[in-house]
């Protein structure tokens, strides 16, 4: 499938965008990609899973194989980056997540061609930037996801200006962009910021020295895109060490940017005049694997997971040997098996080598099932316990304090209703549905959709009871009796 803008006066609905085998219209290609036009203007927002709700019924052991797909928060760089060259990037491993879709949206709104594979081919993703004509990141997609400020270096970088919604607060603390900026004026751009926008212009950026005031991963990896096609050198200090960065230096290296120090603090990147197209696998995705390595401990079951990188997940797999649980690792497998007590240890959410923030409400809910008080520092996003109500609906004693939430185990947890208030709070709310007793709805599952791929299939297929369900309405009221 290729995703193109619709020329002016084309007849293509934004609806094409969502035509799959089987659906009315489908026609079945003949090559191993699809071409299809959107119409950008018309928004962005496929309403067609915003109600969904996922229906757990807790107690079967997870058992057997999951393969994992590749990391969403390393492909989202990996597509700003086709921004940087006019030739084809071809990306393998594209998880079929909502926040990438969302990213390809943007990608065409600016000009971009993007084509889609299918079959064996369906995770990947061929974007050519050889036609960008509106460097704009609408409102709209920003306020959906947050990383589309990934495009605002690249688009700096190659097409001199930019225009990016500012992202304002989200669910999980404030998550200013201010590294982002004060580091691109550090290479010589002109920024302003009006009606909610960043505008931002540079005739061609310079190298520069730029030392992070605190570490930032999209922050890094913005400046590096941007550096690449600078002026000269540029010196990053304080940089975040994700493998996330690392994959994406990996990629720019094979479109000819000249990176040094990508995964150290330190990052030198030789700017070039131009970059080419290349073709680049993404990483496995580590907080997918994390979680069902959550899950299988969690319900003692005995769990294989494939094409993951066990070398990525050191520190909870630390953390996890810490409470009694037993993993065997190899080159792109893990195998997980529980059958014992869990012992309560504590957490101190840190950047990559330390313990992820993005597992931190995983692990709370491990916490609520292991012996003992375990107590959870969250100490990179300021607002990050919206989990902590939720599990505390389905029998969890967690008490928060400021950025501290002490759990006492071990607690039964029951169903209940509960509600999904970001991404991965909504993974620690399926994870203790499969361990509760009783059936638990779980609303607002567009979250869990934003970085998961078919979560419910893949838990359905190691054993896991899961359904999803879609508005459920109302029954209607009877009519009122009309009184002669
Ligand atoms: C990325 C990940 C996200 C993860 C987070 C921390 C992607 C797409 N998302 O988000 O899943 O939870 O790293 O590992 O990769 N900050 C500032 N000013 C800035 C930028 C950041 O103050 O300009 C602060 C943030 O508010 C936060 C901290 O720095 O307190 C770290 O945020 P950052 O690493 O930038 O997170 P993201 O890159 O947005």
């Amino acid at each position: 499938m290729k995703l193109v803008p619709k020329p002016p006066n084309g007849n293509s609905s934004k609806v094409d965008t969502l035509l799959s085998a089987g659906d009315p219209g489908f026609k079945k290609p003949v090559s191993r990609s699809r071409t299809i036009r959107i119409d950008f203007r018309d928004g962005f927002v496929a309403p067609e899973s915003l109600m969904d709700k996922f229906v757990i019924r807790g107690g079967n052991p997870l058992v057997g194989s999951v393969r994992i797909s590749g990391a969403k928060n390393a492909a989202l760089p990996a597509m700003a980056a086709a921004i940087l060259t006019d030739e084809p990037v071809i990306l393998e491993n594209i998880p079929d997540v909502r926040d990438i879709q969302t990213e390809r949206n943007l990608l065409v709104s600016m000009g971009a061609e993007v084509e889609l594979g299918y079959g064996r081919a369906s995770h990947r993703t061929t974007i050519s930037c050889n036609n960008l004509v509106n460097p704009e990141a609408a409102y709209e997609l920003v306020k959906t996801m947050r990383a589309s400020t990934l495009v605002l270096g690249p688009l700096l970088a190659r097409m001199g200006r930019a225009r990016v919604s500012q992202p304002g607060g989200c669910a999980i603390g404030a998550r200013p962009i201010d590294l982002h900026i004060k580091g691109l004026e550090r290479l010589g751009a002109s920024i302003t910021q009006e009606h909610g926008y960043i505008e931002a212009s540079a005739e061609r950026l310079r190298g520069g020295h730029i030392i992070f005031d605190k570490i930032t991963v999209t922050g890094t990896e913005d400046l590096m895109m941007a550096a690449t096609l600078a002026e000269g050198e540029t010196i990053m200090e304080n940089c975040a060490r994700e493998p996330e960065v690392t994959d994406l230096a990996a990629l720019l290296t094979k479109m000819g940017a000249k990176i040094q120090g990508a995964g150290t603090h330190t990052i030198r990147i030789h700017g070039v005049e131009k970059l080419h197209g290349a073709r680049h696998r993404i990483i496995p995705d580590r907080i997918e694997a994390g979680t069902f390595v959550i899950a299988a401990v969690l319900t003692g079951g005995d769990l294989q997971l494939t094409s993951c990188d066990p070398t990525h997940l050191g520190s909870l797999i630390q953390k996890l040997e810490e409470c009694g649980v037993s993993i065997t690792s190899g080159t792109d497998s893990m195998r997980v098996t529980n059958g014992h007590q869990l012992q309560a240890a504590d957490i101190t959410t840190e950047e990559f080598p330390g313990f992820p923030t993005d597992m931190q409400a995983q692990y709370m809910t491990l916490a609520t099932q292991s012996q003992g008080t375990s107590i959870i520092t969250e100490n990179i996003f300021e607002n990050r316990f919206m989990h902590a109500g939720e599990l505390a609906r389905m029998g969890a004693n967690i008490k928060v304090e400021g950025s501290r939430a002490i759990v006492r185990g071990k607690t039964p947890l029951s169903s209940a209703a509960v509600q999904c208030s970001d991404l991965r709070a909504s993974a620690s709310l399926v994870i203790a549905a499969l361990v509760a007793d009783g059936e638990t709805i779980i609303d607002r599952v567009y979250h869990v959709d934003r970085g998961y791929e078919r979560i419910e299939e893949k838990l359905k297929s190691v054993g896991a009871q899961i359904r999803r369900i879609g508005e459920i309405l109302p029954k209607r009221a009877a009519a009122p009796s009309v009184v002669a």
